[in-house]
């Protein structure tokens, strides 16, 4: 099929990789110029594992092109996906402006029909709008057909989403014209054949399920975070509790792992999208409020740790972080945990030795003057960052931080002091190799004197 693709971000791009691996002639349609240049020379722009080989071959192969003009996009197109960004507005609303955009011109090129597929994530009546935008400057313009615009959202994750893009739970596919639904249901054939999973449903119940899978694991994990803050308080082991609880089918072993809070492009944004939603509605939405509230409040709770470790004085302690990115297996660094944590680091006098296997650059690219100053050094070596630190924070639970050598750790740090923010290390072990060990919710092991900064 020929496939064009408006916005060459995270789900753009993977989507482009992902139907052109599967024959299809994908053209990209992206308004960033040094993007365009980035990825036509064959430099994927984030990070995702399996996604450069992919656009290596299919640049080459000639089943995948990048381009700024959206007339050359959209000429010979069967299907036109939407895959712009959806910002929070200033009132926590989402900003459907790139989105409205595309349509309108959309509108104003489009010389045959195809079919036009909402995979941003959008509100109740977002496909219904960018018909009529679209059909309303056709008739303008005289042309003698329609679109019909489907909405299909994207559920992959950031760290697997190549994996989740080719292998998906299921596909949604909210449309009311059946020729619009046949065509699609074609496109994702190839993804689908261990397991047929694909749910075809009105436009508006496709837009809403893929905020209520948002919302719905935000809330998972809010919860879980509020029942280690009162483990922490009555000396439980949250990692215990979450086992026992995790073994009841009904409750499941995903997204109840306590952490310092969710991060990243999605879940925050989409959770204050919903709030303005049911206030737009009347409705107050008690729950979604406190899932935020909440997940604020957990991003904070690694500076509070440390704090108090230090009695309130972190002026000149040296700190290492190892995690940026908001989760392993990306760059991303949008609403990331690290940054609440290292701006308030930065902020109280300490200084900071963060670690990230592909972050950096996008830390240094946002702390440019603290990193001048040396206030904030980067690396990408687990080890070096260690070296005269006061305290270690876990942040982002990459595969590199899961089994360190942490007798050299030991070796290298000033003070032996584990703050762990995944709750991913054995705190008895690192208690007998002398450190004191934190997690989250998670009773205090091991011992260590605060020396003088
Ligand atoms: N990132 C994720 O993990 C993820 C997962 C599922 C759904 N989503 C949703 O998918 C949508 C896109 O998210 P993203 O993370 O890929 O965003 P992004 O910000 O990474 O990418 C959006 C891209 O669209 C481009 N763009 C904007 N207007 C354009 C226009 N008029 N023409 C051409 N290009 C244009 C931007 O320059 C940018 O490169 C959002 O609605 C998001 O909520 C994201």
């Amino acid at each position: 099929m020929r496939i064009c693709i408006i916005g060459a971000g995270y789900v753009g791009l993977v989507a482009a990789a992902c139907f052109a691996e599967m024959g299809n002639r994908v053209i990209c349609v992206e308004r960033d110029p040094l993007r365009v240049a980035r990825l036509n020379r064959g430099e994927a722009t984030i990070y995702e594992p399996g996604l450069q080989p992919m656009l290596s071959a299919h640049l080459a192969s000639g089943h995948l092109s990048f381009s700024q003009h959206l007339a050359e996009g959209v000429a010979e197109c069967e299907v036109v996906f939407i895959a712009v960004g959806t910002p929070s507005g200033e009132d926590g609303s989402a900003d459907l402006s790139h989105v409205l955009a595309v349509a309108e011109e959309l509108g104003e090129i489009l010389q045959r029909a195809c079919v036009v597929v909402d995979k941003s994530t959008v509100p109740v009546g977002t496909a219904e709008r960018v018909a009529q935008r679209i059909n309303r400057r056709l008739e303008q313009r005289g042309k003698g057909f329609q679109i019909a615009v489907a909405s299909n959202p994207e559920f992959l994750k950031e760290g697997s989403a190549v994996d989740d893009f080719m292998r998906p739970d299921r596909v949604i596919i909210g449309c009311d014209d059946l020729a619009s639904t046949e065509l699609l249901r074609r496109l994702y054939a190839p993804f689908l054949r261990n397991h047929e999973r694909l749910l075809c449903m009105s436009a508006r119940a496709a837009e809403f399920s893929k905020y209520a899978a948002n919302a719905f694991l935000a809330t998972k994990i809010s919860f879980i975070n509020e029942m280690a803050g009162l483990c922490a308080r009555l000396d439980v082991d949250i990692e215990e509790v979450r086992r026992g609880i995790g073994s009841d089918s009904r409750i499941g072993t995903h997204f109840i792992y306590a952490g310092c809070g969710y991060g990243g492009s999605c879940f925050p944004k989409d959770v204050r999208a919903l709030i303005r939603t049911a206030e737009q509605e009347g409705l107050e939405p008690g729950i979604l409020r406190a899932v935020e509230a909440r997940n604020a409040l957990q991003k904070t709770w690694l500076f509070q740790l440390l704090r108090e470790h230090f009695s309130g004085h972190l002026q000149g302690r040296v700190v290492a972080l190892w995690g940026m990115a908001f989760k392993p297996g990306t760059d991303d660094l949008r609403e990331a945990p690290s940054l609440v944590l290292l701006d308030a680091l930065l902020a109280a006098g300490a200084t900071v030795q963060a670690c990230d296997p592909v972050a950096t650059a996008g830390v240094a690219a946002r702390y440019g003057q603290a990193v001048a100053s040396g206030q904030l050094r980067l690396s990408e070596s687990p080890y070096s960052v260690v070296e005269g630190a006061d305290a270690l924070v876990l942040v982002t639970e990459w595969k590199q931080f899961r089994q360190p050598d942490f007798t050299r750790v030991r070796a290298l740090m000033r003070m032996p002091v584990v703050f762990d923010g995944r709750n991913i290390y054995d705190g008895r072990q690192l208690a007998e190799l002398g450190f004191l060990y934190r997690g989250i919710g998670r009773p205090v092991l091991g011992r260590c004197m605060v020396r003088a900064a």
